[in-house]
């Protein structure tokens, strides 16, 4: 390009630029940052006190209680919040989502996960074209095979039933689907499902994660499945390759077709692989690796472990909030509600991590689903057009069930920084215990600290309360809670699949609604490719100093000394 073009190519940018808006040029934005000091003068001790205030702020949805009242919000807070929707064009941009416009636009796809989970009547469109009776070709398919499989119709290479399933993928596609297993494996209907079959999830490359996934398994009787959207992976092909040589070293290859099967958008590069196309089940580019758990990428292996018809009633559950997600109005709406105050909670009063507690065994792999989920979507610097941001966007997502957490970590919550929190905590148990004799069960013992610990957080304990229970004067500075910490609470009624499908979906639209309030682009990832391409690099150090003995070179210092030291 010559200069002139390179002098109009800039000026283009810079009209692009000045005319992209960013949110924080807007009036509602302006106004929720000198609010802040309005909030700054409350206490969570004085709001909760108010309770028409905090009736506003409880909102059901089929069964399911969000309760926002432990935020450091008013009732103008949420009006003016409200007002920062309309001034982002939350609605538009919904809108948009679920007409399958392209509005990931630096990978110029639609962001249709909504799609996967829909019923076989409703029409979505990507690109002019309706996807969803490809999305039920796919859930067929997975139901006939998963039957097969299951009732021992489908047999191995030595003619032995399956009963053993590991899944290979990384990242999206390995967190969602452990995350709903882990739930589902202790609920009493999909476990009874479940009996006698075990699925297991194979996502580092470290060796070590190979040899506990295979350990105790028998070639003859597994069933690995190949999740990778783009086939690509290098952890996954590297794991599927280990897989493929675990099962022909016992079997001979011509086991693998039994024994091997494959999710993926890369229908080309999974039978160069060598599994065979009709054993494939396909996504699609529209889906995100992150929002592909109700895809073949989670479906395939939970309707092989549980049955489809339980994997079925968890779309059921996901799909129910994608309605109400689209229709339900901004004051009511669950998703809309918890993004607006994420979006509160770390851009306007500063506090950039979300602790999430389930106080629920079952829900133990949630958090690090949504870690994923929250932080690859809007971990971003920049604005949808490419503007660098003048604030603070994407929150640092962390979390363990309680009360384990509670011997951990909480102690920074309580009196350290402040982390607002999510509670959630189920009505009914999955497996409840009734010890003889104790009037309180298990359960109750459980969710005492569910209802207990945002109470803690929001009313601390003053200096004055402490000298009142004769707290020895050297040790009240050490004993005294400042409270004003928020937290919310979410209230399912059971944790089963439906339940399981609501909850997911909630968090996946909440983490949208953060980003369309930030005005980023929640659903591309260009900050996971830079170590892979630097890791491409000292692979082909090792390889060649392992093969024709090169010295390292072409590395800094540091990273010269750290390879050599390995290599040596
Ligand atoms: O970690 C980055 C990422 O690209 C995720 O977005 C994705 O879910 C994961 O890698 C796995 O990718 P694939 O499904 O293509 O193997």
């Amino acid at each position: 390009m010559d200069d002139g073009g390179r002098w109009f190519a800039d000026l283009e940018r810079e009209t692009v630029m000045a005319s992209a808006a960013l949110i924080c040029d807007t009036e509602p934005w302006k106004d929720l940052t000198e609010h802040v000091n309005a909030i700054e003068k409350t206490h969570l001790r004085d709001l909760m006190n108010d309770v028409d205030r905090c009736q506003s702020m409880m909102v059901e949805i089929d069964g399911i209680l969000l309760d926002y009242s432990r935020q450091r919000v008013r009732l103008d807070t949420m009006e003016k919040l409200l007002k920062l929707a309309e001034a982002a064009r939350l609605r538009q941009k919904i809108d948009r989502m679920y007409n399958g416009d392209h509005i990931n636009s630096t990978e110029n796809r639609s962001v249709l996960h909504i799609a996967l989970r829909a019923p076989r009547d409703k029409v979505i469109c990507s690109d002019g074209k309706n996807v969803v009776p490809d999305v039920w070709y796919v859930l067929d398919k997975i139901k006939e095979f998963s039957e097969r499989v299951r009732s021992g119709s489908w047999v191995g290479a030595t003619g032995k039933a399956l009963k053993d399933v590991v899944a290979i993928g990384i990242g999206g596609s390995f967190l969602g689907p452990l995350f709903v297993h882990t739930t589902l494996q202790t609920d009493p209907e999909a476990a009874d499902c479940a009996r006698g079959r075990q699925l297991r999830f194979l996502a580092n490359v470290d060796p070590v994660d190979v040899a506990r996934n295979i350990s105790g398994l028998n070639p003859e009787t597994t069933l690995v499945v190949v999740v990778s959207k783009t086939f690509t992976t290098a952890e996954t092909m590297l794991n599927a390759r280990t897989m493929r040589e675990w099962i022909s070293s016992a079997l001979g290859i011509q086991a693998v077709a039994k024994h091997m099967v494959a999710v993926s958008t890369n229908l080309m590069l999974v039978e160069k692989f060598g599994i065979d196309p009709a054993n494939t089940f396909a996504f699609w580019d529209w889906v995100g690796g992150r929002y592909s758990v109700c895809s073949a990428v989670g479906v395939l292996p939970l309707s092989l472990q549980y049955g489809f018809p339980i994997i079925e009633k968890f779309l059921n559950g996901a799909s129910n909030i994608d309605n109400h997600f689209y229709s339900a109005s901004f004051e009511r709406n669950l998703p809309v509600l918890l993004g607006l105050l994420s979006v509160w909670n770390v851009t306007f009063l500063g506090y950039p991590a979300r602790a999430i507690l389930p106080y629920s065994q079952a829900l133990e792999k949630f958090a690090p689903h949504i870690q994923q989920v929250s932080m690859e979507s809007n971990g971003k610097g920049v604005s949808i057009d490419g503007i660098p941001l003048p604030f603070e966007a994407g929150e640092i997502d962390f979390g363990e069930p309680g009360t384990n957490g509670q011997h951990s970590f909480y102690q920074l919550i309580h009196q350290g920084r402040v982390v607002p929190c999510d509670f959630i905590g189920s009505i009914k148990s999955q497996q409840p215990i009734y010890l003889k004799g104790e009037v309180v069960s298990n359960h109750d013992e459980l969710m005492s600290n569910f209802f207990a610990q945002p109470d803690a957080l929001a009313y601390g304990k003053s200096p004055e309360q402490l000298l009142q229970d004769n707290v020895p004067d050297r040790l009240v500075t050490h004993k005294t809670f400042s409270g004003n910490r928020p937290s919310l609470s979410l209230l399912l009624p059971s944790l089963d699949a439906y339940n399981t499908g609501k909850l997911l979906a909630i968090y996946e639209h909440r983490i949208a609604v953060e980003g369309f309030i930030w005005g980023i682009n929640s659903f591309d990832q260009w900050g996971v490719e830079l170590g892979k391409v630097l890791a491409s690099q000292v692979r082909k150090q090792l390889h060649l100093s392992r093969t024709k003995r090169e010295p390292v070179q072409g590395f800094n210092f540091s990273t010269t000394t750290l390879l050599t030291r390995y290599l040596e």
